[in-house]
């Protein structure tokens, strides 16, 4: 197939684009590089041997993907441009909605007029809001999110289901990752956040690499085995393999499906920092520090339905995941910049 990804050189799309490339599939990207670094979308090419058809662009911008569409005849598309960081998204709301909807708006619109109707997209676990119950089930109400970007991917799942309804040829996969962490076990592409990372393996790695002090671990009160925060962590490599079947599963049916991508299996914070101390023989100091606002308890998935219907499972254990993290932070102190 011929796949546009969109954010094809963020950390999910570059992995992404890699089992692509080595699955047989020819890949173009559009990036506008708002996060992220063409160096990412250049190892994409070293690691695999494959060129891909690079455009920076915003896919908010009509102009340019109409271009992009004129010059392709795409099997499919992977939409993950987006904005997605939290924190932000609660003290830039505006900035959010436009441009998470935009874009999406703008994508499909620009696939109707091309005749283009297969659409991956990036949805988040973040879109079940704080869960009655878990693991949680693809068919369970969303009671609704705690922050803007979670209502981005909430809408934008709106948008793509009514498409669907509208008409019948559109063949629409949501997919709703859990935790992605990880990097592509050779060391050269990984996740680059900006500033402080947000989220906890990357600040684990930092702090791992001395960069900063030591971890927060934010509240050890939960009702959870340890009292840490539980989630379920998912190797971005098995994440970017679920995407290849994903492409190939909606070039095979029409309508739109919801489908889980996690391991079934939740992990504690305090699970994560152990196992990765270790399984690379370093410390991480951490304190405990007050709960962060928004936070839930326990968050895993039900990861049945993507075996069912994608024929898709995780592989990779959370020893992997830990030493792949440590292994692109230690080659790459600076991420993508030299
Ligand atoms: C967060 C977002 C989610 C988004 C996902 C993207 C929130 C509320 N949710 O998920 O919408 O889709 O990132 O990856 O922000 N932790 C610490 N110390 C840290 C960082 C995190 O103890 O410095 C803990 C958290 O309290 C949580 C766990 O580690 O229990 C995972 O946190 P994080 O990596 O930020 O992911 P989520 O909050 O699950």
């Amino acid at each position: 197939m011929k796949i546009l990804t969109t954010g094809g050189a963020g950390f999910i799309g570059s992995h992404t684009c890699v089992e692509l490339l080595n699955a047989g599939h020819e890949v173009v990207v559009v990036d506008n590089f708002v996060n992220s670094q063409k160096e990412a979308v250049h190892r994409v090419e070293e690691l695999t041997g494959k060129t891909v058809q690079l455009y920076e662009a915003d896919v908010c911008d009509p102009d340019a993907m109409e271009q992009i569409f004129s010059e392709h005849t795409f099997d499919a598309v992977i939409h993950f441009a987006g904005l997605k960081a939290v924190g932000e998204s609660v003290a830039q709301p505006m900035r959010y909605y436009r441009n998470n909807l935009d874009s999406a708006l703008t994508l499909c619109e620009t696939m109707a007029r091309h005749g283009c109707k297969r659409i991956v997209f990036s949805s988040s676990a973040t879109v079940y809001g704080v869960p009655d119950e878990v693991p949680l089930r693809e068919d369970m109400f969303c009671k609704g999110c705690t922050n803007p970007y979670g209502w981005t991917k909430y809408m934008i799942e709106k948008i793509l289901m009514g498409i669907c309804d509208a008409d019948p040829e559109w063949s629409v996969v949501l997919l709703r990752y859990f935790n992605p962490i990880g990097a592509h076990e050779s060391g050269r592409i990984g996740e680059n956040p900006n500033g402080i990372p947000n989220n906890l393996m990357p600040f684990i790695t930092k702090v791992a690499a001395g960069q900063l002090d030591h971890l927060n671990i934010f509240g050890n009160d939960y009702n959870t085995p340890d009292g840490t925060g539980v989630r379920d962590y998912i190797h971005v490599v098995d994440l970017a393999r679920g995407h290849v079947n994903a492409c190939e599963y909606a070039q095979q049916h029409s309508g739109c499906e919801i489908i889980n991508l996690g391991t079934g299996v939740g992990y504690s914070v305090l699970d994560i920092v152990h196992a990765f101390e270790k399984v690379n023989g370093i410390k991480v100091p951490y304190v405990i520090a007050p709960r962060r606002p928004g936070d839930i308890a326990e968050c895993y998935s039900d990861p049945r339905k993507a075996e069912q219907l994608l024929g898709w499972k995780a592989e990779k254990n959370l020893d992997d995941m830990c030493r792949d993290s440590w292994r692109w932070q230690k080659n790459n102190p600076n991420g993508y910049q030299a």
